[in-house]
């Protein structure tokens, strides 16, 4: 009855300053203005999120009902996280669009010279910086494993396993074993494809099957998953981070980047992506390295990038 209430008296003082919001970057963006308006259209949905959360996901179903979104739409990143063409946003060829390969340019260059704009800005936001970021560091640690002799090596949810052309021992066959494993049999297929002459292997598989001890993919130096546990509810993440820590050899390590609880970008994703990750803080990376044998553990570090948008866990498994 209460929260009844409270919507009832709260929800039309709420709505000028939601709409004007939009308004405003509508305007801007009718007169060729992008990257501020842009910028605090990031930041006040931000705000609005924080400061309104029981009214935020109306809000942000609304926003996709503004003419504005229209317009956001003209980008090719924004639209095909919103479209959703393989059933989820942040699939393998929406990754491509942060880290400027595979289809990036084509769908860039085939954009409004406003969605181009729009592109350009989303590239450079926290969110798209620490991808990369994740993504180099991936192909450190892929090295780093590799530095005590030839290492073995699984991605769970590969994607397209764009870190392996980052990494040199997997350029210089100094990784005996690389399996990437993901659900997205595209994805898979461009694998094969594209660095299967590395020795990397795509291998067909889901979270579920792997919990459910249905792919017995043996033990490996160095296991990591990026970009999934952003999807994962914790019960589901703590048993995934427990069988990852088990297919580890002594001495390995285990990596699992999370999306930063805060990262400025979330209002964005949310209205005009219709794209809800699970955001994890560092209490909730030392829950996930909670759910694995503190007697086998011999180093677990929890850290975040420069930019604020992901936090990861890095485990060290004892010898
Ligand atoms: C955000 S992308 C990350 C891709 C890549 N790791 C990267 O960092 O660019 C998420 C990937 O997870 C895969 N995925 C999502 N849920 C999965 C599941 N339950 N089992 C296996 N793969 C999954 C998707 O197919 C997709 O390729």
């Amino acid at each position: 009855m209460q929260a009844i209430i409270n919507t009832t008296l709260t929800a039309p003082l709420r709505m000028p300053r939601q709409s004007s919001v939009l308004d405003r970057a509508l305007e801007a963006f009718e007169i060729g203005e992008i990257a501020g308006p842009m910028s605090s259209l990031f930041t006040e949905l931000q705000q609005i999120r924080q400061e309104e959360p029981l009214s935020w996901k109306e809000f942000a179903r609304d926003c996709r009902n503004h003419p504005v979104c229209d317009l956001l739409h003209q980008d090719p990143f924004t639209f095909r996280a919103y479209d959703k063409p393989r059933g989820y946003a942040g699939d393998a060829v929406m990754m491509d669009y942060i880290y400027g390969l595979g289809e990036a340019r084509a769908a860039e260059s085939s954009a409004t010279p406003l969605g181009r704009e729009i592109f350009g800005f989303l590239g450079q936001c926290a969110s798209s910086k620490g991808v990369r970021y994740r993504r180099r560091l991936l192909a450190r640690l892929i090295d780093g494993a590799s530095q005590r002799g030839p290492a073995s090596v699984l991605a769970i949810a590969a994607g397209h396993l764009r870190e392996a052309e980052l990494s040199a021992s997997l350029q210089t066959g100094n990784v005996r074993e690389f399996i990437a494993l993901d659900q997205d049999e595209a994805s898979l297929a461009l694998v094969a494809n594209e660095y299967g002459h590395l020795g990397v292997k795509a291998v067909p598989g889901s979270v579920r099957q792997i919990l459910a001890g249905k792919l017995q993919l043996g033990q490996f130096d160095f296991v990591y998953a990026a970009g999934l546990f952003d999807y994962l509810s914790a019960p589901v993440a703590a048993a995934l981070t427990r069988r990852m820590f088990e297919m580890t050899r002594p001495g390995g390590q285990v990596l699992i980047p999370n999306f930063l609880t805060g990262v400025p970008d979330t209002g964005y994703m949310e209205s005009f992506m219709d794209w809800y990750l699970i955001y994890r803080s560092k209490i909730d990376m030392m829950s996930l390295a909670a759910a694995v044998p503190q007697n086998e553990l011999a180093e677990c570090r929890i850290f975040d990038d420069q930019f604020g948008a992901i936090t990861y866990l890095l485990l060290t498994k004892a010898l």
